[in-house]
């Protein structure tokens, strides 16, 4: 066991941009504390409405940081240059949930629309292969369709929707859509 958390510990990827830049996808690491609370301070008002706690206080990015453990969530982190334009987290679950993971994504506005999005959650997904699991979730509110095709076009499925799941600053309530990926069929095991 050790040696495969060692390995995803290696885990690299890359990708030339449009503009002939070259993109990293790796783990984030402690020394990426700045540049995670800097790609947090540039997101705007709307996009923070998104993140289940305040990712505008540095100290909440930090603390993610600090608490680093791969084991219970699996940060990768897409640099160019030494700017940080993106994390995609996988958070995996414990006891009655221990072979499934939930995914969450979030990219600098200057770099979205290239597929780097995409290339995230595929790595993710080969990453949640390797330790095993049965299953990967996205919980993405409604208002956002294209986002939910994006996951489609991936292969998760719209499995359910919660209506009224999440709330606004504001207090408007939001639809949330529940995809799952099945990495293991196990339809028609009893
Ligand atoms: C969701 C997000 C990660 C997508 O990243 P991205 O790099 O822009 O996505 P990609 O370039 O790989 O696009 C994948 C597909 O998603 C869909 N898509 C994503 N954003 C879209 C948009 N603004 N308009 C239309 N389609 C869009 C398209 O189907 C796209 O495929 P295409 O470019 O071939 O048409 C990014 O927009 C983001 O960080 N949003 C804010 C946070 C968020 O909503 N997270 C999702 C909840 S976990």
């Amino acid at each position: 066991m050790g040696d495969m958390w060692e390995q995803l510990a290696r885990y690299r990827k890359v990708k030339t941009l449009v503009d002939g830049s070259r993109l990293l996808l790796r783990p984030l690491q402690k020394g990426d504390k700045q540049a995670l609370v800097d790609l947090f301070a540039r997101a705007s008002r709307e996009d923070l409405e998104w993140f289940r706690s305040d990712a505008a206080d540095a100290r909440v990015v930090e603390s993610w940081v600090d608490n680093l453990d791969y084991r219970r969530v699996f940060p990768l982190v897409a640099l160019v240059g030494d700017k940080l334009v993106g994390d995609a987290t996988l958070h995996f679950g414990e006891h009655y949930h221990s072979h499934l993971a939930w995914v969450r994504i979030f990219l600098d506005k200057a770099y979205r629309r290239q597929g780097i999005g995409t290339l995230m959650v595929q790595s993710l997904i080969e990453i949640a292969r390797r330790v095993g699991l049965q299953q990967l979730y996205g919980e993405i509110v409604t208002t956002q369709p294209q986002v939910i095709q994006g996951f489609l076009d991936m292969g998760f499925q719209h499995e359910v929707t919660l209506r009224d799941y999440f709330i606004t600053s504001t207090g408007e309530t939001l639809d949330m859509a529940i995809l799952v990926l099945r990495l293991v069929d196990n339809a028609g095991k009893f």
